[in-house]
């Protein structure tokens, strides 16, 4: 068959174009796996070129595929021992999330695990999901701690309809449905679930997702008020703001599709904080920027953190702090031009 690599471990990863998904495919090769990935529009050069670059690292193969089209993962899904889903609709401003995000993201998860599920070659499905799928809910107070037993709460998104409401939705939606198909289909799953990611992107421009990942560090050390209003909606409707090295996360991934005894769901968090404190350390590590620290009678303290205990026991280490993520954060926009010096 087209898509089998000789005598190497074969992963595929389900929407290699992404911020989190090309560094996926990148440490996947460098660790001697053989890699197929799939993207929306192979024949558009500019978008995949950072992929078609890692193929001087090893065995990929890229793929088209669409979330929505049943049969297109059959080929880039046949003969691998692994699959990483990534892939999902992101369109935070959309009018209409049922059909823009929320149909698109548990169709793709049918999709990919029922290509899994006749590929009879794959031992484990790893799910990136989100901290979103967890965190929101409409308790009160602080000092929650979130563990991997908690989901958001559908409902309330559905009714209050925050803004952004359809992405969580759909996060949390896709997710239940994952677990649902594959219990009924005896599917080895594990779903990943990071939190808001920064650091350096592969992708040739800055994607929308990163920008608005990184949104936290641009919004701080540009002083922008309209993006600091965001970062306050977003703590007060996910109840923190919460931070991973997208390294981490992605090492993440492959310690949990390797370690066999991992099992559920995980949540993958470098950092919890808030707001005033986010701006009180970037003001103190980056003095010239002169990032604002009065927030008011703003809640000073998140609502809750985000626990990775679990993965931890497990026995993943996380190799980024706080500095090391916006010191490589800072550096990344300033490559990009995206921040002045
Ligand atoms: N970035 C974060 O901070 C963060 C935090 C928590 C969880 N996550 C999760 O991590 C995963 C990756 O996120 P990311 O930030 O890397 O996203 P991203 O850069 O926006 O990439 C999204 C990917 O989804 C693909 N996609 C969208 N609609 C599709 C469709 N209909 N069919 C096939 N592919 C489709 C895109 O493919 P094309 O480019 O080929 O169109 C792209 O590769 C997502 O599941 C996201 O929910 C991200």
């Amino acid at each position: 068959m087209a898509t089998q690599h000789i005598g190497k471990k074969t992963a595929c990863v389900v929407g290699g174009t992404g911020f989190v998904a090309s560094l996926l495919v990148k440490l996947l090769l460098e660790k001697g796996y053989a890699v197929n990935t799939t993207v929306r529009d192979p024949d558009n050069q500019k978008k995949i070129s950072h992929l078609i670059a890692l193929q001087d690292l090893g065995d990929l193969r890229i793929f088209g595929a669409d979330l929505t089209d049943e049969g297109s993962f059959d080929a880039p899904i046949a003969g691998c021992d692994l699959v990483f889903h990534l892939a999902t609709p992101v369109h935070f401003a959309s009018e209409d999330p049922e059909n823009d995000m929320i149909k698109p993201a548990i169709q793709g998860v049918h999709n990919v695990l029922k290509a899994c599920v006749r590929a009879k070659t794959v031992k484990r499905v790893v799910l990136t999901s989100s901290a979103a799928a967890v965190t929101i809910n409409k308790l009160n107070g602080t000092g929650l701690v979130m563990d991997e037993s908690h989901w958001t709460d559908v409902e309330f998104l559905s009714t209050e309809k925050p803004p952004t409401w359809g992405y969580p939705a759909s996060k949390t939606l896709a997710e239940k449905a994952a677990w649902k198909f594959a219990e009924e289909n005896d599917i080895d799953l594990i779903t990943v679930i990071p939190t808001l990611m920064a650091g350096a992107s592969l992708t040739p421009d800055v994607p929308s997702s990163v920008d608005w990942c990184n949104k936290g560090i641009l919004t701080f050390l540009s002083g922008n008020e309209f993006l600091i209003n965001g970062m306050k909606g977003m703590q007060m409707l996910s109840g923190s703001i919460s931070i991973t090295h997208v390294e981490d996360v992605c090492r993440a991934q492959i310690f949990l599709a390797e370690k066999e005894s991992a099992s559920g769901r995980f949540i993958c968090c470098g950092v919890n904080t808030s707001v005033p404190e986010l701006a009180k350390f970037l003001n103190k590590r980056y003095p010239h920027y002169k990032v604002p620290t009065d927030f008011g009678d703003f809640p000073s303290k998140a609502k809750l953190t985000l626990s990775s205990e679990k993965l931890i026991k497990e026995g993943f280490s996380f190799k980024y702090g706080i500095e090391a993520i916006y010191d490589q954060t800072v550096e990344y926009f300033k490559a990009k031009g995206v921040l002045q010096n």
